[in-house]
């Protein structure tokens, strides 16, 4: 048996900021010279965040596993993840700063210095490199005045290089903050099927970012828990995109007071349903807590049929299987 061993024990009670190292992605990432706020300064601008983090810790058996979602939120807040605000995300998620530490500097999707309001993001794996996108990022930062890791003055664009994006056949391929753009059409940055970069649709998407950026003051916040996945320019995850996982290893036992309900579910799900078949039609019988292992049913008989329905907020998982008592 694996047993989970959370590394919390070996947190240092009063550890300094000065144990962070430089993560080398940053050679080719957000590296512009940047002044680090305090961890008051940062737990300041974050106390408006806490019910948010502390609704989603209660999510989690291990708080630990909420700390991807929790540096989200610390860059939806505050723009990027300064150093302190790493502290602060391994105290809320009681984990050892350096752990914290290694997760934030692995995904280069967490920004370590501010960047400009259009973060380009160059792929520069095999299938991107060997479809130009050295070319292109040269001819990038050429046309921004700019080097790799850097913020124009305006502090409209910053360019970054990163590896596969997932989009192989389209290469060379750019993220525009979230949003795949290899091309505009309709006046929306798109990303046709096998329509790559080039020097022409590179200027028709930096053309589109700076008039988006002359119209739109700033652009619209996205749920950073939700936008994400979703991929759609300033809205929220829709209710039915990735719906949480189906409730598992549903059973139906006739006992003495009824029928007895038992199931399992994701740390992620919300609330639940336990619905009984009649004649062609479901009916919900109970909502059990997300903490209750069993419900029971005292109308129930043998041959009765169940099923469970898990939500995770506004998001309703596919029905459980069906189970007979
Ligand atoms: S190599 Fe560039 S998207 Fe995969």
């Amino acid at each position: 048996m694996i047993e989970f061993v959370s590394n919390t024990k070996f947190a240092p009670s009063n550890p300094k900021a000065e144990e962070f190292g430089e993560p080398l992605h940053l050679q080719k990432g957000h590296k512009s010279a940047t002044t680090q706020p305090t961890y008051e300064e940062v737990s300041a601008k974050l106390s408006s965040a806490e019910q948010r983090v502390e609704a989603l810790l209660n999510q989690y058996p291990v708080k630990q596993g909420a700390l991807l979602e929790v540096l989200w939120i610390i860059q939806s807040e505050l723009g990027w993840v300064p150093k302190e605000s790493v502290r602060w995300a391994a105290k809320m998620c009681d984990c050892s700063p350096a752990h914290a530490w290694g997760v934030a500097t692995f995904y280069t999707m967490y920004k370590h210095a501010p960047t400009g309001r259009f973060l380009l993001q160059f792929c520069q794996n095999i299938c991107c490199h060997i479809t130009g996108a050295e070319d292109i990022i040269q001819i990038a930062e050429k046309k921004l005045g700019i080097k790799t890791g850097e913020t124009t003055k305006d502090n409209l664009f910053s360019i970054v290089r990163v590896e596969c994006l997932g989009a192989c056949g389209n290469g060379p391929v750019m993220l525009v903050n979230d949003d795949f753009a290899t091309d505009v059409a309709g006046g929306e940055l798109v990303m046709p099927t096998n329509v790559g970069l080039n020097e022409e649709r590179l200027d028709k998407i930096i053309a589109w970012c700076k008039e988006r950026a002359a119209k739109l003051k700033q652009e619209p916040k996205k749920d950073p828990l939700g936008g994400i996945t979703g991929a759609v320019h300033g809205e929220p995850q829709s209710p039915d995109f990735a719906p949480p996982p189906p409730a598992l290893g549903v059973k139906a036992t006739q006992v003495d007071n009824g029928v007895s309900v038992v199931w399992k579910i994701a740390p992620e799900v919300t609330s639940l349903a336990v619905e009984r078949k009649n004649g062609s039609k479901w009916e919900a019988i109970g909502n059990p807590g997300i903490k209750d292992k069993e419900f029971i049913d005292a109308n129930g008989k043998a041959g009765s049929e169940y099923r469970v329905i898990a939500t995770s907020g506004a998001r309703v998982a596919k029905p459980s299987v069906e189970a007979k008592s």
